[in-house]
C-alpha cells in the first residue's frame, strides 16, 4: 500500500454512521484514551470508509462518561479505569477480537518515579488483559513523546540531547516513564509470536479535546476569550526566545494518521518514530492568528515587563469563565477542565526543541500539516462545538 492517503486532510470526511457500518470488519482497534487529544482524532479517523486497514471496528476506552462532543463517532465506548488491574482484566479481557491497540493515555504524578510506576502499571494492565484474550492481536502502537529526548518535566530540559532530535539518540540517564513503558511493551509483545509494536513521539500537540491533561491550543483559546471578555490586550505570557525563535508542533490528526500507517504498513514494524508537522513557526506569528480569531487586541510580547505566569494571572478567573460560558451559551465546563495553565507556561517558555521527520519519511510516511491553517481549523472546531466563544 502506498502512503498517499489524505483521509484526515480533506475537508469532506466520509463518515460512517452506526447504521451503515459494515458487518465484516478487516481490523478491530482498541483505542485506550479515546476522549483524549489524539484519542479523539483516532475515534474520528479510524471509522472513515477509506482509512487504510479498514473497515475498522473501534472500541474506545476512558474513565468518564462519554462527552457530548465525542458522541458522533461510531465506536463502542467502554468506561474502564486502566489503573485498576482487576477492572481492566475483567473489562478488556472480555474482548476477543482486538487486532490493534492504540495506546494514547497517561497519568500525571508529582515525581517522575511515581509517573514511571503508575504509567508502567496502566500499560501493563492493558497488555496483560488483551494479549491473552484476543488471538488475532497483531500490533500495538504506543504514544510517548519528545520528553524521550528532553527529559521529564521535573528537569525542565536540563538534561536534553542536542536538537534536532532523532530516533537513534540514546536514552537519557534519568528515570522517564516513556522508557518504563517501552520496556514493558518490548517484553509484553514477546509473549505472542508475530505481535509487533511501534512507538510514536510527538512534540506539543495541537488538537481538540476538553478531556486532555495537556491541550495547549484549548488553553490559549480560553485565555484569549477571557482577555476579550475583560477588555484587556492578549499578551504573550512566554519567553522572548519562544516569541522570536522557531518552534514546531504535532497535529493530532497527523499523529493519528501515523499511528494507523504504523499499524498496517510492514515498513513501520518494531520501530520508534518522531511525529511533527514538518514545518516551523514563530509564536509571534501564531499569536496574531489567535488574536484575530478571537477579535482581541494583540498585546504581543512586552520586553520591559518581568514574565508573569499564566497560572498566576488566571488563578482567580474561574468565576469569569463561568460568566463567559453562561453569557455565550457554551457547553458547561469548569476553567480547570479546559485550561492547563502550567502546560502553556512550560511550552511558551522553551525555544528550538525541534525534531526531524527523516526516519518516518525514509520508512514511507509522508504526512505533514500546515501549522497555521491547522491551527485555524482546531479553533473553528472548538467554536463549532461551543467550547469557546
Ligand atoms: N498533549 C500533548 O501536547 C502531548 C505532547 C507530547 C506527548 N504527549 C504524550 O502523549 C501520551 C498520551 O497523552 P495525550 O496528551 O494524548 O492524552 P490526553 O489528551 O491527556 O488523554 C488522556 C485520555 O486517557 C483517558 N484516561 C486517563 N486516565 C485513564 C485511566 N486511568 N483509565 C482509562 N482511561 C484514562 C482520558 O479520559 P478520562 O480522564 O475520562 O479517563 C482521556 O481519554 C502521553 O504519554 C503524553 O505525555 C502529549
Amino acid at each position: 500500500m502506498s502512503w498517499w492517503w489524505a483521509g484526515a486532510i480533506g475537508a469532506a470526511k466520509k463518515k460512517l454512521d452506526v447504521d451503515d457500518a459494515p458487518s465484516n470488519y478487516q481490523s478491530v482497534a482498541l483505542v485506550v484514551g479515546v476522549t483524549g487529544i489524539v484519542g479523539n482524532s483516532l475515534a474520528e479517523i479510524l471509522p472513515l470508509s477509506d482509512t487504510p486497514g479498514g473497515p475498522w471496528k473501534v472500541y474506545g476506552i476512558a474513565r468518564r462518561p462519554r462527552p457530548q462532543w465525542h458522541a458522533d463517532h461510531p465506536i463502542e465506548y467502554i468506561q474502564c479505569d486502566i489503573s485498576d488491574r482487576d477492572q481492566t482484566l475483567t473489562k478488556l479481557g472480555g474482548l476477543n477480537d482486538v487486532t490493534h491497540i492504540f495506546y494514547v493515555t497517561w497519568a500525571s504524578r508529582a515525581t517522575e518515579s511515581e509517573n514511571c510506576e503508575v504509567n508502567g502499571q496502566m500499560l501493563k494492565n492493558v497488555l496483560d488483559a488483551v494479549i491473552p484474550s484476543s488471538p488475532s492481536l497483531q500490533h500495538v502502537c504506543l504514544q510517548t513523546g519528545r520528553k524521550h529526548y528532553w527529559g521529564p518535566f521535573e528537569l525542565l530540559g536540563k538534561l536534553s540531547h542536542d536538537t534536532p532530535y532523532h530516533e537513534d539518540l540514546p536514552r537519557l540517564d534519568y528515570p522517564n516513564f516513556y522508557y518504563t513503558q517501552e520496556d514493558i511493551l518490548f517484553k509484553s509483545v514477546e509473549q505472542k509470536e508475530g505481535l509487533t509494536w511501534s512507538v510514536h513521539r510527538p512534540g506539543v500537540i495541537f488538537g481538540f479535546s476538553t478531556y486532555s491533561l495537556m491541550n495547549l491550543i484549548g488553553t490559549l483559546c480560553v485565555y484569549a476569550a477571557i482577555c476579550k471578555h475583560e477588555g484587556v490586550a492578549f499578551k504573550f505570557p512566554g519567553s522572548k526566545e519562544a516569541w522570536n525563535g522557531y518552534s514546531d508542533c504535532s497535529d493530532a490528526d497527523l499523529i493519528a494518521e501515523q499511528h494507523i500507517w504504523a499499524a498496517v504498513d510492514p515498513n513501520a514494524k518494531n520501530e520508534a518514530f518522531n511525529i511533527s508537522n514538518g514545518d516551523v513557526f514563530k509564536w509571534k506569528h501564531l499569536w496574531k492568528v489567535l488574536a484575530e480569531q478571537f477579535e482581541v487586541e494583540n498585546g504581543g510580547f512586552d520586553e520591559g515587563v518581568e514574565r508573569t505566569s499564566l497560572a498566576e494571572m488566571m488563578k482567580d478567573k474561574g468565576g469569569v469563565w463561568d460568566e463567559i460560558v453562561r453569557e455565550k451559551g457554551l457547553v458547561v465546563t469548569k476553567l480547570e477542565e479546559v485550561a492547563a495553565w502550567w502546560f502553556a507556561d512550560g511550552m511558551l517558555g522553551i525555544e528550538g526543541v525541534l525534531d526531524t521527520m527523516n526516519k518516518s519519511k525514509e520508512h514511507g510516511f509522508f504526512g505533514f500539516r500546515n501549522t497555521k491553517s491547522a491551527l485555524v481549523s482546531w479553533i473553528d472546531k472548538m467554536k463549532g462545538y461551543k467550547i469557546v466563544p
